[in-house]
């Protein structure tokens, strides 16, 4: 089971910052405290921008304490983060990470026989990475990684997992481009190739990161047409922080909500929430709360306890199983992002506990 509850705000400095392929960044950083920097590979960390906005990335090698670790990044033209690596970040300047975050985890394969499925569009490749370098050697089982781009720029490390195919043998590659045809390279999407080459994935481990949209697509593909388990689709989207943002303006029109809200400050607040957009959200633009993983359920940053309230949905059982997880789990707790602001919290007491991401938001707020 994940290890979300263990995140924790981090130094650490940039040694390397280097063009890979036609518009990636390969960051290598070091944590300036070895001892309490830990994460699973599978696993993201967020960095904190100037003014507090925060970009979350997956580790693209395994932790090994001490060591050096790397990120992917694509910069995008006017992102506020990929700007700052293209103007202003050099090496040794001193970032701040608040990390580790994320469920995405290996699962060891069923059997010898069982093989594991890995599918990626773009810098997805990051985590699966992390997992072939951690996994790769002692894994009994075949593995296949799907590597998918529009052109072959976009596979920015296709000669190492080439590499990597010629000297394990369990080890097979698969380069997928949506937009070329070459004679090195599949064409159409990961989650087609992925499904011709394997009728059944119903003892398989599948684990797809990258873009939401091929996440969606292999889910409802693979479950449905090549019998793999839900539990067993393992994904990691990288959605984009301003279409968290866009898709949280277009919530909700409906009746204002009245409740009380206790932060980690300990401030008792009367807040006026517009009905419709979840309790995250709202909470978020009041500036009391980050939703880390953007109500994935995979980060219990949003975790709050109800101290009063109306008829509540129940909690799903993916919300019960994230809540489990974290530290000193209460009765009465539930994730704000799983829970619609509407008549069911008029006049609700809510708590938010301390944790170090609310923490921090609340440090930045002041300063
Ligand atoms: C769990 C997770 C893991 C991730 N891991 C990685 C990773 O390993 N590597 C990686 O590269 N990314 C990863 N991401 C995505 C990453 O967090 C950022 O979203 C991405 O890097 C963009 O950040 P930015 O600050 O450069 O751009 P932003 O400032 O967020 O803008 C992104 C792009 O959108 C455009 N844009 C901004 N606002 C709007 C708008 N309102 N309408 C239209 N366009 C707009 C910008 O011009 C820019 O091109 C991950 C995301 C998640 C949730
Ligand atoms: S679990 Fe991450 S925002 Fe709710």
């Amino acid at each position: 089971m994940a290890i979300i509850t263990s995140a924790r705000e981090h130094k650490i400095s940039v040694q390397d910052i280097e063009l890979i392929g036609g518009s990636v960044a390969r960051l290598k950083l070091l944590p300036e405290d070895p001892e309490t920097f830990f994460y699973r590979e599978g696993q993201y960390l967020n960095l904190v921008l100037p003014g507090g906005h925060m970009r979350a990335y997956s580790f693209a090698s395994p932790c090994r304490k001490g060591e050096v670790f790397e990120l992917h990044i694509r910069l995008h033209e006017g992102g506020r983060f990929s700007e700052l690596i293209k103007q202003t970040l050099r090496k040794n300047d001193i970032l701040t990470a608040v990390a580790p975050f994320g469920d995405c985890l290996w699962h060891p394969p069923a059997d010898n026989n069982a093989p594991v499925i890995m599918l990626a569009t773009g810098t997805g490749i990051a985590p699966l990475k992390a997992f072939l370098e951690a996994e790769l050697p002692s894994c009994p089982a075949p593995i296949w990684l799907y590597w998918g781009g529009r052109t072959a720029v976009d596979l920015y490390l296709i000669d190492y997992f080439s590499g990597l195919a010629d000297q394990y043998a369990h080890f097979n590659f698969i380069p997928v481009l949506s937009r070329e045809t070459n004679n090195l390279a599949a064409h159409g999407f990961v989650q087609q190739a992925a499904a011709r080459h394997h009728a059944d994935m119903s003892r398989s481990q599948v684990y797809a990161c990258g873009s939401p949209r091929m996440i969606e697509a292999a889910k409802v593909l693979l479950t449905e047409s090549r019998g793999l388990p839900q539990e067993n689709f393992h994904a990691d989207a990288f959605e984009a922080a301003w279409e968290r943002s866009v898709a949280d303006a277009q919530a909700g029109e409906g009746q204002v909500v009245e409740l009380w809200v206790t932060a980690a400050d300990g401030i008792r607040r009367k807040l006026r929430l517009q009905e419709g957009a979840s309790l995250m959200l709202a909470l978020r633009d009041a500036g009391l709360m980050y939703g880390v993983c953007g109500s994935r359920q995979s980060c219990g940053t949003c975790r709050v306890t109800i101290g009063r309230a109306g008829a509540l949905a129940p909690p799903s059982r993916s919300e019960l199983r994230l809540l489990k997880t974290l530290t000193q789990p209460g009765d009465n707790d539930r994730l704000a992002c799983q829970l619609p602001v509407n008549a069911g919290l008029c006049d609700a007491e809510i708590f938010i506990p301390d944790d170090p991401v609310s923490r921090m938001k609340r440090q930045l707020i002041q300063t």
